[in-house]
């Protein structure tokens, strides 16, 4: 059986470069070797989101087209949108059940973005329960693998404890019992559990300048959409700010503190690379040119993607039905999980003979 990996995006709109290297293209490579759940958590969007809903619905098809442009396949993974699978509320509901509100007050997301955010309301139950929806979204697929970039990793230790609690109070007597031989006691002892503790998969982000020189974030407004055609990727890399030691085209540059360099790096070929160390230190090359170059291997990792976008792009209802078939084997997966979470629990939906035998 092939591990089980799961993770999500909030619907955010259109994804940028940002998005691929620090998630997407991860994603893409585990098809092949793990079993993958992708989810759109539009429930999450709303946390800090919620008077205005108007976009999350366009916003999630939006993902969607992105996730299928970029190579995410629904022969190998699973593609849904969380509020379609409601057991993620249930099973959200019970955790919210067991997490210390202390927990929930430490996880260092928490008082950053309060401290950070202040255009949003932030002062909400929705808001602090973000990482207990989180859980459920990973535990009730019992996922062992989730793939994440750094800021999310105290999300997953808080899983982890939320899980260990859970097992602790709720351990399975009911299954697992004799299984032969060759069954090791760890084996036994993890058969009574009803949530394994998922492992983060920490993504190995290369730092990716936006044109400001700022890290690429949908916040600052200087993306390079993966949607962005040739001509706009040109545009935008023309007015990308470089090493503002090169003032003149006779000034020699250095491509390790210059962000058209970091582009280099994560898109471009060895041998382009070598031109741009060798031409940029020593000014035998302008800056123009030199973003051409990056500007060349970013349409060509962009072009494959956009040609795969294009039917979907002509009819969007493609992605719909692809999202509306994952939805329907997450629910498989996802109930199967909430009915040991039912029994774990002693609440199953099943008859079960009061022990006072009625009396
Ligand atoms: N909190 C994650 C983020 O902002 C999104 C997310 C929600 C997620 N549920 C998840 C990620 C489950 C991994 C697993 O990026
Ligand atoms: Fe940056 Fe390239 Fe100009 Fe050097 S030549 S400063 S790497 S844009």
């Amino acid at each position: 059986m092939r591990k089980r990996v799961l993770s999500g995006m909030r619907p955010t709109g259109k994804l940028h470069l940002g998005n691929y290297v620090g998630a997407l293209d991860n994603w893409v490579r585990m098809q092949d070797e793990y079993q993958c759940f992708f989810v759109i958590v539009d429930w999450h969007a709303l946390t800090t989101d919620y008077a205005d809903t108007s976009r999350v619905k366009e916003n999630s098809l939006e993902v969607a087209l992105d996730w299928l442009a970029a190579g995410l396949d629904p022969e190998k993974s699973v593609l849904f949108i969380q509020s379609h699978v409601p057991a993620h509320a249930e099973l959200h509901l019970l955790l919210s059940m067991i997490t210390p509100l202390g927990w929930l007050e430490r996880v260092p997301t928490y008082k950053e973005q309060q401290q950070n955010i202040k255009d949003k309301d932030l002062g909400t139950y929705g808001f602090l329960g973000y990482p207990v929806l989180q859980a459920a979204d990973i535990l009730i697929y019992k996922a062992d693998v989730v793939p994440v970039g750094e800021d999310q990793v105290a999300h997953i230790e808080l899983t982890r404890e939320i899980a260990r609690r859970f097992n602790g109070f709720y351990a399975r007597k009911d299954i697992g019992g004799y299984a032969g031989p060759s069954v090791t006691e760890e084996e036994l002892q993890r058969r009574h559990y009803v949530f394994p503790e998922p492992q983060s998969l920490l993504t190995r982000a290369p730092k990716l300048p936006g044109t400001d020189g700022r890290k690429m974030s949908k916040s600052y407004g200087n993306t390079i959409l993966l949607t962005d055609s040739e001509p706009a990727v040109r545009r935008k890399l023309k007015t990308m700010v470089t090493d503002p030691a090169r003032v003149r085209r006779s000034d020699p540059g250095n491509p390790d503190v210059c962000p058209v360099g970091d582009l280099h790096k994560i898109f471009s070929r060895e041998g382009t690379m070598a031109k741009v160390n060798e031409g940029c230190r020593s000014a035998s090359i302008g800056c123009i040119e030199c973003k051409s170059w990056a500007a060349d291997g970013l349409v060509q990792l962009l072009s494959p993607m956009q040609e795969r976008r294009k039917k979907f792009e002509e009819n969007p209802r493609l992605a719909w039905d692809i999202l509306e078939a994952g939805t329907e084997r997450a629910r498989k997966a996802a109930s199967a999980t909430m009915e040991d979470v039912r029994a774990a629990m002693g609440m199953s939906l099943a008859y079960e003979a009061p022990a006072n035998n009625g009396k």
